[in-house]
């Protein structure tokens, strides 16, 4: 290659790496926070069924499906102590409000 093209070659090389891995970390921040959510859903499992979906002759909620808003102010109003409840005001003061909204999301997403 001739010398005067040799550091713009270098320069175009760079930002191609540079953005390549840019785009990987995105996906991966992508794929975190779909697994984070689906942890945090993963600690209703044992009541609600895995993804909400229930558990056959539970008798607790279905979550999967349910709709956002509806959710977060159900678990808003178990959290508060405003919604009575035997075991909901308790797991919900075991999370924040943006853990809860990232549930509410997560649930209302199921099918
Ligand atoms: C130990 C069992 C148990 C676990 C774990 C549990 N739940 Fe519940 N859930 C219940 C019961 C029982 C009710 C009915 C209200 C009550 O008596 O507490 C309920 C009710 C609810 C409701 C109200 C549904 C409606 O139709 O109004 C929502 C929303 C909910 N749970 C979400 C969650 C979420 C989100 C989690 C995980 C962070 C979770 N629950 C974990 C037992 C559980």
């Amino acid at each position: 290659m001739p010398s005067p093209l040799r550091p713009l070659f270098l320069v175009v090389l760079t930002g191609l790496g540079a953005a390549l891995a840019g785009g990987a970390c995105a996906a991966d921040a992508t794929a975190a926070k779909k697994l984070h959510a689906r942890a945090l859903a993963a600690t209703c499992a044992q009541c609600h069924g895995t993804d909400g979906q229930a558990v056959a002759q539970g008798g607790q909620p279905r979550l999967a499906g349910m709709e956002q808003e509806f959710m977060m102010a159900q678990l808003m109003a178990f959290r508060s102590g405003q919604r009575p409840a035997t075991v909901m005001h308790q797991i919900t003061k075991g999370y924040s409000e943006a853990q809860l909204t990232t549930l509410a999301q997560y649930f209302s997403a199921q099918k």
